[in-house]
């Protein structure tokens, strides 16, 4: 039987504010870090890497921002909204500074470079103001404050990639882990703010990956996500690692591969990709290898050409269809997801009706869908008016969201009555009687729990049913 269930929220990859917490023995007397991270999954591996620099400072990690000594936030840039959630949490955490005089505020991430020293101007209460390229200042900041300063690092790099620091896994079931493989974003799409909030493109060394990768497989990890705002665009020249001193080249198709050749045990994700760049060679490699997960994060953001161009994104509805058919072409079954923004500057219903038509061309398993927002500083705010009326805007993302429902639901039904391998996870959220986890397409699973199942195993799980975001079914015999 399949359900018809339309999910009832929309779709937001910025993940809520989240307290993350080492799963570790306490030390004595040890200072007490509660941070807290918004938005992108490149967020949330940063401040592992920040926990990782602090913790080397004998801090430990809290889930209780009462009883911190330090309450970093890592904050997210992209919409309007992302930046408003987190200026409430701030005069949430200002009570708690009122209290406690000592305790320490740091601003972390993409705010903190896009409002630099006007945090500390409009925000009283922060006493510290970190960009994402000044993780390694941290200790020095952390000093200046004590000694009664405000502090604030906000320089971007064009090396810095943190290849050299083991990123402590903060909230982690043990099972799956991000590696951020390169930083910051070259691109200039119009509407975007991450070029300027996270710098220059840089790629990491891929020998300090491979290390990171298999640390995590010698841990016990099955699962690692390789994550860069343009996986695609990811090159690594050295000289140091050849013998003869020849200078050596790595792209992403060939990190990809390394990385799958660790261990047929460990599956291999990553995001995003970028239409403009992925290759032909990127799709054999996910073909050849079992264990790179057939699932593309492909954003399209419009379905019209002159959408797209007003946008920078550097390639037409032709183009994007072409890297569709060639996923379709050499992975069949490969999953599909997208980010679509609706309500772009000048954006008319034809616009939008491409929009949709691209969406039933693509046939996407999963889309993050959004509504534009004007970031100040960004091409787009300079150059363009933001004339599409909020209501308009907002029905066309009900359109966009309503479509996407049905095709999602589409997608999983299509796996109904199959029998399908998936990586489980742990509990599911409902029933502590269900285990959940994600086949290779990246669908979430739930079935009844079996005491010889337990969370790191592979098992293989026939699908009954299905809702529009979940499906469910029972281990095969
Ligand atoms: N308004 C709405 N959505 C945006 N995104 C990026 N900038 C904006 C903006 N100004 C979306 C894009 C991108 C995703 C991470 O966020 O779809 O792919
Ligand atoms: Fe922003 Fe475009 Fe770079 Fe993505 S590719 S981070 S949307 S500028």
């Amino acid at each position: 039987m399949i359900e018809l269930q339309l999910a009832d929220k929309t779709h937001d990859e910025e993940r809520q504010g989240e307290a993350l917490v080492i799963d570790a023995p306490k030390m004595i007397n040890a200072r007490k870090l509660y941070i807290e991270s918004y938005g992108c999954q490149m967020n949330f591996a940063d401040s592992e890497i920040v926990a990782s620099i602090l913790l080397d400072q004998g801090f430990e990690t809290t889930g209780d921002y009462h009883e911190a000594d330090a309450i970093f936030i890592n904050t997210c840039s992209i919409r309007e909204n992302a930046e408003q959630r987190v200026r409430n949490r701030l005069s949430q955490f200002g009570i708690e500074k009122r209290r406690n005089p000592k305790l320490i505020v740091g601003v972390l991430g993409c705010m903190a470079e896009r409002l630099k020293s006007k945090f500390l101007e409009e925000e009283k209460l922060v006493d510290m103001v970190v960009g994402p390229d000044a993780y390694r200042d941290l200790p020095q900041l952390i000093e200046q404050v004590g000694e009664g300063q405000k502090a604030i690092n906000v320089l971007l790099s064009r090396e810095e990639t943190y290849a050299d620091i083991s990123p402590v896994r903060l909230n982690g079931n043990g099972i799956t882990a991000f590696i951020s493989i390169m930083r910051g974003c070259d691109n200039m799409c119009s509407f975007c703010v991450v070029p300027f909030t996270r710098g220059r493109e840089r790629s990491r060394d891929p020998d300090s990956i491979l290390a990171e990768a298999l640390d995590l497989h010698q841990r016990g990890y099955k699962e690692v996500t390789l994550l860069g705002q343009n996986v695609d665009s990811y090159k690594w020249k050295g000289s140091a690692e050849a013998e003869d001193g020849a200078e050596i080249m790595v792209n992403f198709a060939q990190l990809l591969e390394k990385v799958a050749l660790i261990s047929p045990e460990l599956r291999i994700r990553f995001s995003t990709s970028h239409p403009k760049d992925i290759t032909d060679e990127v799709l054999y490699t996910i073909k050849k290898y079992d264990n790179i997960c057939n699932n593309i994060h492909l954003p399209v953001q419009s379905g019209s050409s002159r959408m797209l161009d007003l946008m920078n994104r550097t390639y037409t509805r032709e183009w994007y269809m072409n890297r569709v058919d060639a996923i379709r072409n050499i992975i069949p079954d490969c999953a599909i997801s997208t980010d679509i923004i609706a309500g772009f500057c000048t954006e008319t219903e034809e616009d939008h009706q491409e929009t949709l038509q691209m969406m039933d061309y693509v046939g996407y398993d999963f889309a993050f869908c959004f509504s534009y927002s004007e970031r100040p500083g960004t091409l787009a705010a300079r150059k363009l008016e933001d004339d599409i009326p909020e209501e308009v805007k907002k029905l066309r993302l009900q359109e966009i969201l309503l479509k996407q429902q049905v095709s999602s639901l589409r997608r999983l039904q299509e796996s109904v009555g199959k029998t399908v391998r998936i990586l489980v996870e742990g509990f599911s959220k409902k029933s502590d009687k269900d285990l959940c986890g994600r086949n290779d397409q990246n669908a979430m699973i739930v079935f009844p729990a079996a005491d010889h199942i337990k969370p790191g195993q592979y098992v293989n799980v026939v699908i009954e049913r299905c809702t529009s975001a979940t499906l469910l079914g029972r281990i095969a015999d």
